[in-house]
């Protein structure tokens, strides 16, 4: 398979679904079997100090109710998910970037968990100083998400106003050299973007080295700027999911909430497309629904409490099984790590 940007292109375009789906799906079998890591993700609060075009949960989104999850309410529901021994062994904390957790707050909420129960901690809190980052290393964090969403310098600058792309990727570098599993990814289908863009940001993302890689379709939100834009293509965004499993043989790369949202069969074409990770949302319900990043985020019940037996039922009904393990990085690093 030919995969030099004019190649990658052409996948994406669907030159050949058949070949490029089976690759990618014996690519995954050959380094995780039918396994699937579960990640519980608990969505902090939606306050958030930016402004991106693309988000509901934009500073600029005045009809949003806003809500913060206090910090005890956070660690009792990262342990309840991991003694219901349903594969829960990874705590997701993700949030907009709201000042009003402080670093030690986090770092306590990680600690609080770490103390309790044996599970991985991934943050997914945007951007921070090294120090911060540091500190949360610190009390225990193992992963930090943070995506890039686009690697056209021009759009970057349109979606996320105020925001700058070198500085985002350096402190992804900067995770890295903390010891974290890093993780980033875009989103597909951006207005203004096309398929050079996308097969600019796989090469780019793939010489990242990074333990954690995803992707999910734009979905248009009425309270931004991009309201009446078109979506990200479902099918383009399986083709991306299956080129970077191709690319990035050994990365845990998730069949993504928003490709869920697009199609519910998302979650099984995903996993068949490359990907090894699910992550349901732990939010209580009253939040969950204000957490609302694109619209039909979070309403069909991605939710422990309500539904994660069907979910499992319907991933191990598609020939996988749930993984019994925190599914650490396989991936391996060269060099010292600033530790
Ligand atoms: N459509 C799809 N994905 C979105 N995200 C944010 N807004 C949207 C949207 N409108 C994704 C971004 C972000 C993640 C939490 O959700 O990739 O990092």
């Amino acid at each position: 398979m030919n995969l030099d940007h004019p190649g990658i292109k052409a996948l994406l375009a669907g030159s050949n679904d058949h070949a490029l789906f089976q690759e990618a799906f014996e690519t995954r079998a050959q380094h995780f079997e039918n396994q699937v890591h579960l990640r519980g993700i608990i969505e902090l609060s939606n306050v958030c100090a930016r402004d991106c075009a693309y988000c509901g949960i934009r500073r600029s989104n005045r009809s949003l109710q806003r809500y913060r999850l206090p910090p005890a309410e956070v660690i009792s529901l990262a342990v309840l998910a991991h003694h219901l021994k349903k594969g829960l062994n990874t705590i997701v904390l993700q949030s907009g970037e709201d000042d009003f957790y402080k670093a030690e707050d986090i770092a306590d909420i990680v600690r609080g968990i770490k103390d309790r129960v044996s599970v991985d901690v991934t943050l997914s809190l945007g951007e921070h100083d090294p120090e911060v980052y540091r500190m949360w290393r610190e009390a225990g964090a193992d992963r930090y998400l943070m995506k890039i969403e686009t690697f056209n310098r021009e759009n970057y600058q349109k979606m996320r106003p105020g925001c700058d792309f070198e500085k985002r990727l350096e402190l992804l570098g900067r995770l890295q050299g903390l010891g974290y599993e890093t993780g980033s990814g875009i989103i597909i289908g951006l207005p203004g973007e096309g398929i050079d863009d996308l097969a600019d940001s796989l090469l780019r993302l793939s010489e990242l080295k990074l333990d954690m890689l995803g992707c999910g379709p734009f979905i248009p939100h009425p309270g931004t700027p991009l309201s009446d834009e078109l979506g990200g293509d479902y099918q383009t965004t399986l083709r991306y999911t299956a080129l970077l499993r191709i690319l990035n043989p050994l990365a845990n790369i998730p069949a993504t909430t928003a490709l869920v949202t697009v199609r519910p069969e998302g979650r099984v074409e995903g996993l068949k497309a490359g990907a090894n990770v699910i992550m349901p949302s732990l939010t209580p319900a009253r939040n969950r629904r204000l957490y609302e990043i694109y619209p039909g985020k979070n309403i069909d019940c991605d939710c422990v409490l309500d539904n994660l037996d069907g979910i499992i039922a319907e991933i191990e009904a598609a020939g996988f099984r749930i993984s019994e393990g925190t599914g650490k990085s396989k991936v391996v690093h060269q060099g010292s790590i600033e530790k």
